[in-house]
């Protein structure tokens, strides 16, 4: 019957990653996996012999603290908690690991030991790695990569440290406080602040998409301790996806991973970005003067980014749109991978705003039309739109595809200010020609734009 509700809830999380593949059927997928993961723990606990009492009890506190935290974040603040989402996964994986230890003494083969220690090492450095990756997505920690002499030497001999523990452990298994094992501990909580702290600015979407398939590799050896299979199933899934989305992000950032992982992204370029230095008076725009603008374009492609997030402004702007399709303008949305903080997060706020699927436009798509849009509205985005990106070889963007909105006839820049965006970089778009700053909360920018389309 265990083995059967196993398989039942590996179909249900498949079946719910394939749906999380479109915006359409993503929530369908969420409930899906959701469901296949209750599935999954009920017949692991039923198996196990615990009383309903427990099971319920456990259910009660686990969804409880779920169901409030879900309620209670805002959009803004989605990527933290996916942050700490990865962390606690890598956190649980040590703890059975080392649970396994403590209850199995000297009695483990190495067919155990060897899982047990990439569960504790590769949990160990989730953990903290995801809660560096949460300061600085929360900006309790800065987002400027931490780089010191001789940090390469370090992380070596972390790495070395954590093999040597390995075999040591492997080689001598036994006491429920077995000092190798201890140690390795130690080495992998150290690693995991190592190996964020010099991660900064534009490479942090590669960072989450790695810890969150190391939260999924650590689960799975953790299931091959316990001889859970969908444990190890739902690891390997959560592994293979974080993966691919590794490879989707470095790939929009057109970087490779060793590149964001090894180089100390933005030590001597963000410096010499920033002091590069964007020249020029950027020309302000008000709403009204805007509007005659937006009414004379038959093509205009909005650009959203982290802003749009903050000002949550993606209904209002979703009302613009429709106003200027009204207007017989073709409307199209360019979303960059890497805009906002996560993975996904236009994509997750237009779908709010019911924008339709078919609007949306990714940047290879909407780039080579560019020169002949009539407006590019830039709401809230900043590096995905920066034009140094594409030019500026000191820049630390270079090389990182954008979205050429400097290309279009006009470009109205929505934020409240000049400065720089999470790579902390100046934007030279802001002093282009054909650019106009509209400054204020991009919510309450768009809104004025959308009274001035209905007082005409
Ligand atoms: P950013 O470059 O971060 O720029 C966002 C801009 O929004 C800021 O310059 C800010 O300017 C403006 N803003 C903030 N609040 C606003 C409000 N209420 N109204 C209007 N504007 C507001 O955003 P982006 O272009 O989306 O780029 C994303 C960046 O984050 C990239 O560097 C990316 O690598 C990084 N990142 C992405 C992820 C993922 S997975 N997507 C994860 C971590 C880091 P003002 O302060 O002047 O208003």
């Amino acid at each position: 019957m265990q083995a059967l509700a196993y398989i039942v809830a590996s179909i249900l999380f498949i079946v719910g990653l394939k749906q999380l593949g479109a915006a359409a059927t993503a929530r369908r997928g969420n409930l899906l996996s959701a469901l296949g993961m209750l599935v999954a723990v009920i017949a692991t606990l039923s198996g196990q012999g615990f009383s309903w009492t427990w099971i319920l009890l456990g259910f009660a506190i686990g969804g409880g603290i779920g169901a409030v935290a879900a309620r209670r974040v805002q959009m803004t603040g989605m990527p933290e908690m996916v942050a700490l989402f990865n962390g606690s996964g890598g956190i649980a994986s040590l703890l059975v690991g080392w649970a396994s230890q403590v209850t199995g003494g000297g009695s483990l083969g190495v067919a155990e030991l060897v899982p047990l220690y990439l569960a504790v090492i590769i949990g160990g450095l989730t953990f903290t790695g995801s809660l560096v990756a949460y300061g600085k997505l929360s900006g309790r920690i800065g987002s400027k990569p931490v780089l010191f002499g001789g940090q390469q030497i370090v992380n070596v001999g972390l790495l070395l440290g954590m093999a040597g523990a390995g075999l040591g452990f492997v080689g001598q298994s036994g006491g429920a406080w077995n000092p190798w094992l201890l140690a390795a501990i130690g080495l992998s909580l150290v690693f995991g602040v190592m190996a964020v702290i010099p991660i900064g600015g534009a490479d942090m979407p590669v960072v989450i998409a790695l810890l969150n398939a190391y939260s999924g590799l650590a689960a799975c050896a953790a299931g091959f301790i316990i001889g859970n299979t969908v444990l190890i199933v739902s690891g390997a899934l959560v592994g293979a996806s974080g993966l691919i989305l590794t490879g989707i992000m470095c790939r929009a950032m057109n970087r490779s991973l060793s590149n964001v992982l090894f180089s100390g992204f933005g030590s001597a370029g963000a410096a010499a970005g920033a002091a590069a230095g964007a020249q020029g008076e950027a020309r302000p725009i008000s709403a009204a003067d805007a509007y005659p603008i937006l009414e004379a374009a038959s093509q205009v492609v909005f650009v959203p980014g982290y802003g749009m997030a903050v000002a949550q402004a993606q209904h209002a702007v979703k009302e613009l749109g429709a106003l200027l399709e009204a207007n017989g303008c073709e409307v199209q949305f360019a979303v960059h991978p890497v805009a906002g903080r996560m993975p996904g997060h236009m994509n997750v706020l237009l779908a709010e705003a019911d924008v339709a699927y078919e609007q949306l436009v990714e940047p290879d798509d909407v780039n080579p039309n560019m020169a002949a849009v009539d407006v590019a509205i830039v709401i809230g985005a900043n590096d995905v739109v920066n034009p140094d990106a594409r030019s500026n070889t000191s820049s630390p963007l270079y090389g990182m595809p954008i979205i050429d909105v400097d290309l279009a006839r006009t470009c109205i820049v929505l934020k409240r200010s000049l400065n720089p965006g999470y790579a902390g970089v100046e934007n030279p778009l802001f002093f282009c020609a054909n650019t106009r700053m509209l400054l204020g909360d991009a919510k309450s920018s768009v809104q004025a734009l959308v009274n001035e389309f209905k007082d005409a």
